[in-house]
């Protein structure tokens, strides 16, 4: 870390430089108070120049340090420090100016920024609200609408938009230094604005807290950040700025000591490791540009639809004609929906069907980079796919399986190049779902490994590497907690209270909800196949009702009931008389207990998946998990909620 100090004439330039993010940790507070001072006392200094090194501003408080209690000298006090200094500071901003980066920045008297610049205080996204006055500062600068809209909900205003909200003093153009001097030299001219914290604030309506609330209120998914964030800002309003601060800091400091807080710093920081592992590091991946998808179902259209959305070609490949209309109609209805929801424009749905080709027969895989197979999930029908690519596609190109269960290495036996073949395990429905699951094989080559994580990076999801196992990570920890849930069943506790112990704890949907809206016949018939192999397994509640035609939404009844046309569970008599065999006595246990009895059962499970090498690390069973099974972000995931509990104990 180093905090450098030029200057040029009258003008001083303080440059942060704490690579790779520029964060501000405590050796960096330290410094900034020491400087404030120092350059306080230098007559020759009449402005100060606050900058970030390399290609972006401050991307806030060092995370990493949060696991501590905070230590002096704070970031309230620095940038009090540097708002109260006798000669005007200026930050001079491109890139991120995120959280303590952002709050840095207004409390300098001026803000001058690149269009590259963007604005965000994401601390509601670690469960916490700025710590650094801004949910203060920030609604005397802009306004107490716009101010609520970066605080409390997630908006990242870029360089131009920050210009028109009053945020940044002067948008300038690059080299932004000597910008930033000729604006301070300009300003030593004129009067000086007062400090931010000085500045008047007055609330637009009476209304716009209810309003406020009301939005925070619809996202907020359990989670307590947005709603406290809403609330400093309002007590500084209501009560001034000093107040203000007083209740924000003291939010501050409460949150990042919570469970919630502790568990989305765990994500935040393996996520950012599951792209970069070490294994790969160093080693280039291939160039990808055309991929064919063969296959255009519900999979294959969300995996063509990532691919469209990352500004990739893709060649979709079907049986026949009727298979390219469905896949075709498929895709034109995901990006209507884009386009309706505003997160697309018109023109960018157009172009994107426009690098789409469909075609009946494998020869447009001879020019593709990649090859995602999404058929059914049948060996032998697997296996003719790639026969077909193995004889057309280039030897460089990458060859890659979506399947769910079958062992990678049976469907590409006898594949000329097999160095070149790998699982790649999107989720449903693909254009969503962050997870990718990447499975190598024993022979996959390490550049085809780093070519999968480089294109997780551009479809903008989460890579988690998997041995090969029955299931993979996330379909063994899936059919594991399933059994947990029925051995509850078995135990005597209702299917609903089941559900709503999950939901309690933040899934979206209980885990036989969940069973109904996808199907019970998959997991059946896969029991199924294995009881015809010879394999001993017991029936269970799910397999009694599906022999009685009961598969869920679909068939209009599962573990529930349900009426046409209407998705809400209904408790059913029918569906509790049919398990009623492998049912004991009612046991009404405790939420927790069921919470309890779930959780272990995953982490079991998870443990088993490390100890036999199939994860490389339990913060990527985590990242399964949450991103591709639902598990709450607010809880961190099994392996997280283990590790907890176990340090509980110690
Ligand atoms: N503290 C500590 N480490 C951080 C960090 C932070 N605030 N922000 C990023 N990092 C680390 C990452 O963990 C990663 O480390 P690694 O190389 O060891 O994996 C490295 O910096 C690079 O990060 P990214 O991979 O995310 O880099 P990108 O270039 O893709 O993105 C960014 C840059 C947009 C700035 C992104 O890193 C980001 O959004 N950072 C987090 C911003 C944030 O949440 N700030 C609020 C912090 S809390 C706060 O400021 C409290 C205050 O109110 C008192
Ligand atoms: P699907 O039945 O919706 O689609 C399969 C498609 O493949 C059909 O459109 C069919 O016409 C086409 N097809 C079959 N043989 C073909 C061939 N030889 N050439 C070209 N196209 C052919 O199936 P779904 O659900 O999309 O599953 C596909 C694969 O993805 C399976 O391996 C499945 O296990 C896996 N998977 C499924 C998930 C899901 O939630 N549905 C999740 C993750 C993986």
């Amino acid at each position: 870390m180093s905090v450098n100090v030029e200057i040029e004439g009258e003008i001083a330039i303080v440059t942060i430089a704490n690579p790779p993010v520029n964060a501000v940790n405590r050796a960096v507070r330290e410094r900034l108070l020491a400087l404030a001072q120092a350059l306080d006392d230098n007559p020759d200094v009449r402005a100060v120049i606050l900058t970030g090194a390399g290609t972006l501003f401050v991307a806030g408080a060092d995370i990493a340090e949060f696991d501590r209690p905070a230590e002096p000298p704070f970031l309230p006090d620095v940038i009090a420090r540097i708002e109260r200094a006798a000669k005007p500071w200026i930050a001079a901003i491109r890139g991120a100016a995120f959280g303590g980066g952002l709050e840095l920045a207004l409390g300098c008297r001026f803000r001058v920024a690149t269009e590259s610049a963007r604005f965000a205080l994401p601390e509601i996204n670690l469960g916490i609200i700025p710590g650094a006055g801004g949910t203060q500062r920030l609604p005397r600068v802009i306004g107490v609408t716009d101010a609520i809209r970066i605080v409390a909900e997630n908006h990242t205003p870029g360089g131009a938009e920050a210009l028109k909200l009053g945020l940044v003093d002067a948008l300038v153009e690059e080299p932004l230094l000597p910008a930033a001097i000729a604006f301070a030299r300009n300003a030593l001219e004129h009067a000086l604005p007062s400090p931010s914290l000085d500045r008047p604030v007055s609330v637009p309506s009476p209304d716009v807290w209810a309003e406020a609330e009301d939005r925070i209120a619809a996202r907020a998914k359990g989670a307590a950040a947005p709603a406290r964030a809403l609330q400093a800002l309002r007590h500084g309003i209501e009560h001034g700025a000093e107040a203000g601060l007083a209740l924000e800091r003291s939010i501050f400091l409460e949150l990042r000591a919570t469970e919630e807080a502790a568990a989305l710093r765990h994500l935040f920081f393996a996520e950012r490791a599951a792209l970069r592992p070490a294994e790969i590091r160093g080693i280039n991946p291939r160039p990808i540009e055309t991929v064919a998808v063969v296959g255009g179902g519900t999979m294959g259209s969300g995996i063509a639809a990532a691919l469209l959305n990352a500004g990739l070609s893709v060649v979709l490949i079907e049986q026949d004609e009727a298979g390219v209309a469905r896949a075709r109609s498929t895709l034109t209805g995901i990006f209507d929906s884009s386009r309706r929801r505003g997160q697309i424009t018109d023109d960018q749905a157009s172009e994107r069907m426009a690098r789409l080709e469909t075609s009946i027969g494998y020869g447009a895989a001879a020019r593709c980079d990649l090859v995602i197979e999404a058929v059914f999930e049948d060996l032998t029908v697997k296996r003719s796919v790639f026969a077909e690519l193995g004889r057309i596609c280039r030897p460089d190109a990458v060859l890659a399986t979506n399947t769910s269960y079958i062992d990678p290495r049976l469907i590409a036996e006898g594949l000329p190049w097999p160095e070149r073949f790998l699982g790649l395990h999107f989720f449903s429905p693909a254009q969503v779902m962050k997870l990718l699951e990447i499975i190598p094989t024993p022979e996959t080559a390490l550049d085809v490994l780093a070519t999968s994580f480089d294109l997780a990076r551009r479809l903008g999801k989460i890579p988690v590497r998997s041995g090969i196992c029955d299931g993979f990570i996330g379909n063994r920890i899936l059919r594991r907690f399933r059994a947990e849930a029925e051995a509850l069943v078995c135990g005597g506790v209702a299917i609903a209270a089941v559900d709503a112990a999950m939901r309690g704890f933040g899934f979206a949907m209980g885990p036989f909800e969940m069973q109904d809206m996808a199907g019970l016949d998959i997991a059946f018939l896969y029991r199924e196949a294995a009881r015809s192999r010879g394999e001993h397994v017991p029936d269970i509640p799910g397999d009694l009702l599906v022999r009685a035609g009961r598969k869920g939404q679909k068939t209009g009844g599962g573990w529930y009931d349900y009426a046409a046309g209407d998705r809400r569970p209904q408790l059913s008599a029918e569906a509790e008389r049919i398990i009623a065999p492998l049912v004991g006595a009612r046991n009404d246990v405790a939420e927790e207990t069921i919470v309890a009895r779930l959780m272990a059962a995953m982490a079991q499970e998870g443990q088993l998946i490390l100890d036999e090498g199939i994860a490389a690390s339990a913060a990527d069973i985590d990242l399964v998990e949450v991103h591709g099974y639902g598990f709450p972000r607010r809880r961190g995931g099994p392996m997280f909620q283990a590790a907890r509990a176990r340090a509980d104990k110690t």
